[in-house]
């Protein structure tokens, strides 16, 4: 049973609002507000995802709400304190940028927190909580929701920044995953907002990767009138990178020419095949099948059927009688 957490959400707000303010007064905040600045954000991005300020020193957050003794409990739950071994109590969150995660509904349920410079780990983020559960939330879903009275589509992006960047550019349909895999709950949750999901990975190894699992979580999801796409960035390049490089009109160029999810299944399965081959043909009928068969049943599963048989050179009713081998693992 959903526990009522109206006390945690209070106070997850309130600490937002509290590391909103220490950007805009702390001492030591400059080194934050020029940060934002040289990554080409302005003040009024920064309100709009409420970005914050966690200062430099071990206790501030505990200072702040840690004396009341409900409210401590709180925090620690929420993984906004921590206690170590010998029973120290201490911020999570210290001398970084913070980025509060709403949850659909708006409510700040977790934090993500970023180094001003290279030190490691570059984010932090909350553990999973009672109030959070990383495998849900696509962080920017909130704002996306609100800055659109209609969503068309939503992007699937890597991270914050990325987030961030884009809508700096007015390109406010943009979530992300934050370092975990695109999951079966993220697309359901996509496509009760809007018909179409396009994924943008960062350019590199893991990001392709990202791509394919996206993919599987995407095919039984995609039921007629639904459509996932892939937008492959150059090697080296996140969608920060890329829409600072291109504006809002170079991404959406881009945009358009994404990959349809069937070139990105087929493409990838034909990796390492001779497709002039019998053999390689054979082989990409029984590698593609049990993907197809993940699909709902409907037009577009029967197009993807017939695709298969157009570029196998098979039947199609030859096709559809090759035994159904081990479904891949999603
Ligand atoms: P990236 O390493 O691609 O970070 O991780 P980025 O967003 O491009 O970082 P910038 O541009 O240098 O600021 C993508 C996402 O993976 C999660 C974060 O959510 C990050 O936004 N991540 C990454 C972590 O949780 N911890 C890390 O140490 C790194
Ligand atoms: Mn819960
Ligand atoms: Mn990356
Ligand atoms: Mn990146
Ligand atoms: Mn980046």
């Amino acid at each position: 049973v959903e526990q009522n957490h109206k006390a945690l959400y209070d106070l997850m707000e309130q600490v937002a609002r509290y590391y909103q303010t220490q950007l805009r007064q702390h001492p030591s905040a400059a080194r934050a507000v020029d940060y934002l600045k040289q990554r080409g954000l302005t003040g009024q991005i920064a309100k709009q995802f409420d970005l914050g300020f966690a200062a430099p020193g071990w206790d501030n957050l505990l200072q702040q709400f840690g004396s009341n003794e409900t409210q401590r409990k709180l925090l620690l739950d929420a993984g906004m304190l921590v206690q170590n071994e010998s029973g120290k109590i201490y911020d999570r969150f210290r001398d970084r940028i913070v980025f509060p995660i709403r949850d659909q509904r708006g409510r700040v349920i977790a934090f993500g927190g970023r180094v001003l410079g290279d030190d490691k780990p570059k984010y932090l983020n909350s553990p999973e909580t009672a109030i959070f559960h990383k495998g849900r939330e696509l962080y920017g879903l909130y704002q996306a929701r609100k800055a659109n009275r209609k969503l068309e589509r939503i992007l699937v992006v890597e991270g914050y920044m990325d987030v961030i960047a884009l809508a700096q550019h007015d390109i406010s349909y943009a979530t992300a995953t934050l370092g975990t895999a695109t999951s079966k709950t993220h697309l359901e949750r996509i496509f009760r907002l809007c018909p179409e999901v396009v994924f943008c990975f960062d350019g590199d190894q893991a990001g392709r990767k990202a791509a394919f699992r996206a993919l599987e979580a995407a095919l039984p999801a995609l039921e007629d009138g639904r459509q996932a796409r892939f937008l492959f960035l150059p090697e080296g390049e996140d969608p920060d990178d890329a829409v600072r490089a291109g504006g809002r009109d170079g991404f959406e160029l881009m945009l358009q020419q994404a990959k349809a999810l069937e070139n990105f299944l087929f493409e990838t399965l034909s990796e390492g095949l001779d497709s002039n081959s019998l053999d390689g043909r054979a082989r990409l009928s029984k590698l593609a099948l049990p993907y197809i068969r993940q699909m709902p049943e409907g037009v577009y599963q029967q197009l993807m059927f017939q695709e298969l048989a157009r570029r196998t050179g098979l039947e199609l009713s030859s096709l559809m009688q090759l035994e159904a081998p081990a479904a891949p693992k999603t």
